[in-house]
């Protein structure tokens, strides 16, 4: 018997828990020689400003051993271009696209909301509240409970579409972050966004990015992701993307125990281009193999004696 693995996350339907992370992505086109992106449950676009952005100063990524550092700094062509340009494509296909969306004022994140409300083809927001390499906004608002509330009221104020929560764990306590932004109205959560590191060059004496310091994630990450979704699924009732590390099936099963309703692949695919699909078959696999009926099931079992 086939699985049931669709899931509901704040009033997004997937017909699959495994969706990308944002900014490791592009708008889909990238990928579609490679995979049916019909296949995903969903799909989080790179991260998108009010205007267009230039990003960081190069260099931007730096390889770790396990893992990669990224100091873009939300580079992309700005929320015009990407209704104009990029969503007709992406509404070729049947699955939601969820926007990332970024600003360096609360009131840029309102218009945002406001302009994507209108556009045709968007199944929900997520709220980058949590970037650690940009200098305005970002982490600014992510990590302070009452900014990041602010923000998600500015929000639903402006759209009735999904809002979905991205926390950092570049904070003392990430289940204070999503208690607060709970009661300001938001729909879920995703998390992890990267975790601040940096790298230095012992041949030049300099750090290695333009930006100094910059974004890791990749497996290095994947225990404190964890840790944050088990934290997280104990402190609040929203559904959790879950993110960080996820490399394989098992990785993505992990997640979901700890109380991952869903689950975004990122920098796996820069290595592998079909990590989203595998990753869904795997669970599948999974699911068959222990006689799991329904993925409800597993969400958050690890919890449970
Ligand atoms: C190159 C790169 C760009 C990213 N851009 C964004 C972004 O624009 N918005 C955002 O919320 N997260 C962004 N992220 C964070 C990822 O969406 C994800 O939260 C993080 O990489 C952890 O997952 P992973 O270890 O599977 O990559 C970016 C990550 C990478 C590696």
């Amino acid at each position: 018997m086939k699985p049931e693995l669709s899931v509901n996350i704040g009033g997004i339907k997937m017909k699959n828990p495994v969706t990308t992370a944002s900014g490791t992505f592009g708008y889909g086109p990238e990928y579609a020689p490679y995979i049916d992106l019909n296949r995903l449950g969903a799909i989080v676009v790179k991260g998108t400003t009010l205007k267009s952005r230039q990003g960081n100063p190069t260099p931007r990524i730096v390889e770790t051993p396990s893992g990669m550092l990224n100091a873009i700094g939300l580079q992309n062509p700005g929320v015009d271009y990407f209704i104009e340009r990029a969503l007709p494509f992406l509404s070729n296909f049947d699955l939601p696209v969820i926007v990332n969306i970024s600003g360096d004022t609360v009131e840029d994140y309102g218009l945002l909301a406001g302009k994507l409300d209108s556009a045709s083809g968007v199944a929900g927001l997520e709220v980058n509240i949590s970037c650690p390499n940009v200098k305005k906004g970002g982490l600014q608002f992510g990590s302070d409970p009452e900014s990041a509330a602010e923000v998600v009221r500015v929000i639903k104020s402006s759209t009735g579409l999904p809002v979905i929560v991205k926390l950092s764990p570049n904070v003392t306590s990430i289940t204070d972050l999503a208690v607060s932004v709970a009661e300001a109205g938001a729909d879920a959560l995703s998390l992890i966004n990267t975790i601040l590191g940096m790298a230095i060059d012992i041949k030049a004496r300099r750090p290695v990015l333009g930006n100094i310091m910059g974004g890791l994630s990749g497996p290095a990450v994947r225990p404190v992701a964890v840790r944050c979704v088990w934290q997280v699924y104990k402190a609040v009732k929203l559904p959790i993307i879950g993110m960080g590390g996820i490399v394989s099936a098992e990785d993505a099963i992990e997640f979901i125990l700890a109380g991952a309703s869903a689950v975004a692949v990122g920098t796996a695919n820069f290595v592998n281009p079909r990590a989203t699909v595998e990753i869904l078959e795997g669970i599948e696999e999974y699911c068959r193999k222990y006689g799991c009926r329904d993925i409800q099931e597993l969400v958050g079992a690890a919890h449970r004696q």
